[in-house]
């Protein structure tokens, strides 16, 4: 299986609202969007040009997405798979391609101490644990690489 990363195409965003809409993804991130509010943060972030926005594809199929964006000065990274493609090694090897494509250091990402496969994915790319917090939803680390 040959993952990629392109750049977003408008078709992409039914996907993605799909994805961010599937309750085992909340279970591991933030509450979805409404169709309404996707639509419009979706199109706010693809004219950013400070965000790198790309689509993850295996064999040329969609199968995920992946950012990196500015919170006031520091750079993160935020990505997500199709539930129905996780633990195929897809995750960890887009943030790879990720951290490859942009080389801006620090990149800093935070994840809910719980979500077992984010961590991995970013530890095994070279992000290291710098903070824990507690949010609305649970304990969170930041990892940071660079
Ligand atoms: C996090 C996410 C992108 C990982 O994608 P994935 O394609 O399943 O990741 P991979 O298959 O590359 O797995 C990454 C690592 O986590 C491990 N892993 C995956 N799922 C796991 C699980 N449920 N429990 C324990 N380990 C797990 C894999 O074995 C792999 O470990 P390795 O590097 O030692 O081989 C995916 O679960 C997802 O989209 N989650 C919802 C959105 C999200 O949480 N985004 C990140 C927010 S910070």
């Amino acid at each position: 299986m040959e993952i990629a990363l392109r750049l977003r195409e408008p078709a992409d965003d039914e996907l993605h609202f799909a994805m961010q809409a599937d309750p085992l993804q909340v279970a591991t991130t933030v509450p979805a969007r409404s169709r309404a509010d996707f639509d419009a943060w979706i199109a706010r972030i693809a004219a950013d040009p400070s965000v790198t926005l790309r689509t993850i594809t295996a064999d040329g199929e969609m199968v995920g997405t992946i950012n990196t964006f500015l919170i006031g000065e520091e750079r993160f990274i935020g990505y997500r798979v199709a539930t129905r493609h996780w633990r195929k090694g897809i995750g960890g090897e887009a943030v790879r391609l990720m951290v490859q494509l942009d080389v801006s250091r620090p990149i800093f990402a935070t994840v809910l101490a719980s979500n077992v496969a984010s961590v991995r994915a970013l530890s095994r790319n070279g992000f290291v644990p710098v903070r824990e917090q507690m949010s609305d939803d649970g304990p969170e680390v930041v990892l940071r690489l660079g």
